[in-house]
């Protein structure tokens, strides 16, 4: 079967000439793709206070961003062009978003951030501007007109209230009709506009930078490390300054410190947990009012679970990690859980010995029967 995402591209061949490289223009990667949801929808969803929504008004240097929840008075009082309304994690929410996101896990889930959409008014746009991370950019209803550029200057306007490039020159332009798609790599320029009323589907990736994970990491150090001892000076010989920290002071506690050490596994504890933990801004709703065990068993034992959209599942070797929590299977719940981790929901009969940490991970909020 050809695989339209990708414009007949397998996903090895995808990855290998084009993932994180370059540009690619695929027509009609969804074939008849009428979008999720409508404008209204879109609008009642940027009201919620759980929901985390933007507002973007201006073109050329005026730019003007608002953040939500929004009422719908705002959205009354707007003009009838140049101007966007964004919604992020759209999978948490629509479970249609997130059946479209299952279609990318060609890529690891842990690379994997969220579906974000955009609708626009005639010339709306959030402005020239560049990502540090890929992106898909799937055109649902509507057209937008896309011009890119892998130009080096990646000067930015100063005092804008989003990132908006100072020079833009477009090197390519298409102009997108639903199900048509874009994939951009991180840093290469764009520049998106609707032509008329339009909504765009991005599906975004993580990519921390080497800061934030080593802050991660020493964090974690933080809390896993034992060191023995504390600082000793039989030896004491008198100081010249008291004030001076002496040298023989500085080689005790560089010795200390480099009795700090990490293993590959403390590595894959952290990238573990690191990687599985939700956004700060995500919250669980346990079920209100809860299966007790033996109606959940029997329940979930028909129709199968799925992981909450929100949960995020993921394992090194027989390590696995859900929602930065670490925990550690028996033998036999790795292969279920292996697939509940790629597939996101497992198909009844369950086996027995997941059960108990299902109901768990059920009352939690993080894991649901498959009502699908
Ligand atoms: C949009 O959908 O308007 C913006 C998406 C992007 O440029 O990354
Ligand atoms: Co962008």
């Amino acid at each position: 079967m050809t695989n339209t995402l990708l414009g007949g591209l397998s996903p090895s061949r995808f990855l290998r000439d084009v993932w994180h490289k370059r540009p690619l223009l695929i027509r009609n990667a969804v074939p008849n793709f009428a979008g999720l949801l409508t404008p209204h929808e879109m609008q009642q969803l940027a009201c919620r206070d759980d929901v985390e929504s933007r507002l973007v008004q201006g073109s050329g240097t005026e730019w003007q961003l608002d953040h939500g929840p929004f009422s719908k008075s705002d959205f009354k009082r707007l003009p009838t062009a140049e101007w966007t309304l964004l919604v992020q994690s759209l999978n948490h929410v629509l479970p249609e978003a997130d059946a479209l996101l299952a279609r990318f896990d060609f890529i690891p889930h842990a690379r994997l951030d969220d579906l974000m959409v955009s609708y626009a008014v005639p010339g709306g746009s959030v402005g020239p501007h560049f990502d540090s991370y890929d992106v898909f950019l799937l055109q649902g209803q509507g057209h937008r007109r896309w011009q890119i550029s892998t130009q080096t200057d990646l000067a930015l306007i100063d005092d804008a209230p989003l990132k908006i490039l100072r020079h833009f020159e477009a090197e390519d332009e298409w102009v997108l009709g639903p199900g048509d798609m874009l994939y951009l790599p991180p840093h290469v320029a764009h520049y998106g506009v609707a032509e008329d009323a339009c909504m765009t589907y991005s599906i975004g990736f993580r990519a921390p930078t080497a800061e934030e994970m080593a802050q991660g990491f020493l964090m974690h150090l933080q809390d896993s490390i034992k060191l023995e001892g504390r600082y000793a000076d039989p030896d004491l010989r008198l100081q010249a300054h008291p004030g001076e920290i002496g040298r023989a002071m500085l080689d005790q506690i560089e010795a200390m410190i480099a009795r700090i050490k990490w293993t590959r596994r403390d590595i894959a504890e952290f990238a573990g947990r690191y990687l599985s933990e939700p956004k700060p801004n995500v919250f669980f709703d346990a079920p209100e009012a809860p299966l007790g065990r033996a109606a959940f068993d029997r329940q979930a034992n028909k129709d199968g679970v799925a992981l909450n959209p929100k949960s995020r599942l993921l394992f090194t070797g027989k390590h696995f990690f859900i929602n930065g929590e670490a925990f550690a299977p028996a033998a036999d719940e790795v292969a279920a859980l292996k697939q509940l981790a790629d597939r996101r929901r497992l198909d009844a009969p369950l086996p027995s010995a997941l059960r108990q940490r299902l109901y768990d991970w059920y009352e939690a909020g993080w894991l649901e029967i498959d009502a699908s």
